[in-house]
């Protein structure tokens, strides 16, 4: 099978020019101007933007949390992640407390078996080092395309680790080239303020934001990187949401030391206004670290500016309001934390970083896709558009209009963060390895055709041989 797209203006995160583009079976061959070959299939570009296949660096499909289960599987969330562009995600391997590492990647693999319709990758959050998983079975974790380990500082009784846990966790990164990632927030503090509020009779959606303060963010945040710093190990602080632990992560970038940091689009945009909403609408905004208030805003887009943050990812992590976010209609610590987003993070961020020039185009790409791809270990077979690179690729038309609605959405969820917000800008044609993914409304391949994806170790480089079906 052969695709020439023709006359597209292709930004990647480096360039941006006008040329055809010709893939053969799975990778781009040839780039070049008024390409004279023939072609299987010839999408016309012209006044369009070819984009690499996005790659969105943190979701959770199918996965059980907060007494119940995420609502998309791997086969409506990824449907979702194609109509907005993203081809390769991934995803959170949660080893359950007592489970070996190779049991939760066998269950973690079995649900996405068949039902794959972009490419994946898997983090692995250690649980539980003392009954489960020993250190030598993660340190073989990144010989199977595992390279990279979370751990979460919150969620106290559930998925929270120790910093014991947390530390040795980094000596085996510091040694197997695994990249550590962290929810960072301080569980035993919020643990306490939650149980303070709700002896107080405050059990509105609301608390939820006014239990998890960013002091308990930016603590937790500087905590991970100096125990990072010391065990050697390179460090990723995921879902970043205000300036208490943006500055901890600025100053260890300024310092030399291997820290990144993303933030989420939904913390462009949601506040505690949302949360704040009457008849418990505001639980659509439950999600951790919590929303803040709207100075935020800035502080973040000056953050993705600068590089103290260096990708924006979904956390996707959607519920039902109707069945599962109620839930929590009597005590806002029931209620499950998570919310959508694989299908809208170009939209947003198209809409309000590049159109609104808060971000370069080049940079949009940069954080979406290609900082994704070289920090998880997939460039330059994902993130870029170039000759060996996977075809993933993303034909956006600019000038097309949209309004958000859950009405029109893949996700299996009864709400969208943004309801209502109108973009100009939205893919039209998805490629996922040289095969038409999306075709304006269409599903075009069918669940099957996604590939796990055995990611590179931190810092190495992931070429098109290392593909595992
Ligand atoms: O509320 C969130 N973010 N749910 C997903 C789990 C996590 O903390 O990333
Ligand atoms: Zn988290
Ligand atoms: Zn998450």
């Amino acid at each position: 099978m052969s695709v020439l797209i023709k006359g597209g203006r292709i930004i990647t995160a480096a360039d941006d020019y006008v040329a055809d583009i010709y893939v053969e079976d799975e990778t781009v061959t040839l780039i070049g101007e008024s390409l004279d070959t023939s072609a299987d299939k010839v999408i016309d570009a012209s006044g369009k933007y070819v984009l690499p296949g996005l790659v969105d660096p943190h979701t959770h499909l199918d996965m059980p949390f907060g007494g119940t289960v995420t609502i998309d599987d791997v086969e409506s969330g990824q449907t979702a992640a194609a109509f907005g562009g993203t081809t390769c995600h991934v995803d959170f391997i949660i080893q359950p407390h007592g489970s070996s590492f190779a049991d939760a990647i066998a269950e973690w693999r079995s649900k996405a078996n068949g039902k794959q319709v972009i490419d994946m990758g898997y983090h692995m959050a250690v649980t539980d080092l003392e009954d489960g998983g020993t250190l030598e079975e993660l340190a073989s974790l990144p010989d199977e395309g595992i390279t990279s380990y979370k751990l979460f500082m919150a969620y106290k009784g559930a998925l929270m680790v120790d910093d014991e846990t947390l530390f040795r966790t980094m000596e085996v990164a510091s040694k197997t080239g695994a990249l550590v990632m962290v929810h960072a927030e301080n569980g035993d503090v919020i643990d306490v303020l939650v149980k303070q509020a709700l002896e107080a009779g405050n059990t509105d959606p609301i608390y939820h934001a006014l239990t998890r303060p960013p002091e308990a963010e930016g603590e937790a945040t500087n905590r991970a990187i100096q125990l990072a710093h010391l065990a050697g190990a390179p460090l990723y602080v995921v879902h970043v949401t205000c300036r208490e632990a943006v500055a901890p992560i600025a100053l260890a970038r300024d310092n030399g030391w291997d820290v990144w940091g993303e933030t989420c689009t939904q913390y462009f945009f949601n506040s505690l206004d949302d949360i704040a909403k009457p008849d418990f609408e505001g639980a659509k905004y439950v999600y951790s670290p919590p929303v803040r208030d709207k100075s935020n805003w800035e502080v973040l887009w000056n953050a993705v500016r600068s590089d103290a943050l260096s990708a924006i990812s979904t956390d996707h992590c959607a519920f039902l309001w109707d069945g599962q976010k109620t839930l929590g209609k009597d005590d806002f610590s029931k209620i499950p934390n998570g919310g959508p987003g694989l299908e809208n993070r170009l939209h947003m961020i198209h809409e309000f970083g590049a159109r609104a020039g808060r971000i370069s185009l080049n940079r949009m790409v940069e954080l979406l896709a290609t900082n994704p791809a070289k920090l998880f270990g997939l460039y330059p077979r994902k993130g870029t558009v170039a000759v060996g690179s996977d075809a993933d690729l993303v034909v956006f038309d600019p000038e097309k209009k949209l309004t958000i609605t859950a009405a029109n959405q893949h996700s299996k969820t009864d709400y969208n963060l943004y309801e209502g917000t109108e973009v100009t800008g939205s893919p039209e044609v998805v490629l996922l390895r040289g095969n038409v993914l999306v075709e304006g409304d269409e599903l075009v391949a069918s669940p099957g055709i996604g590939q796990y994806v055995a990611r590179a170790r931190f810092g190495k480089e992931l070429r098109p041989t290392s593909a595992v079906a």
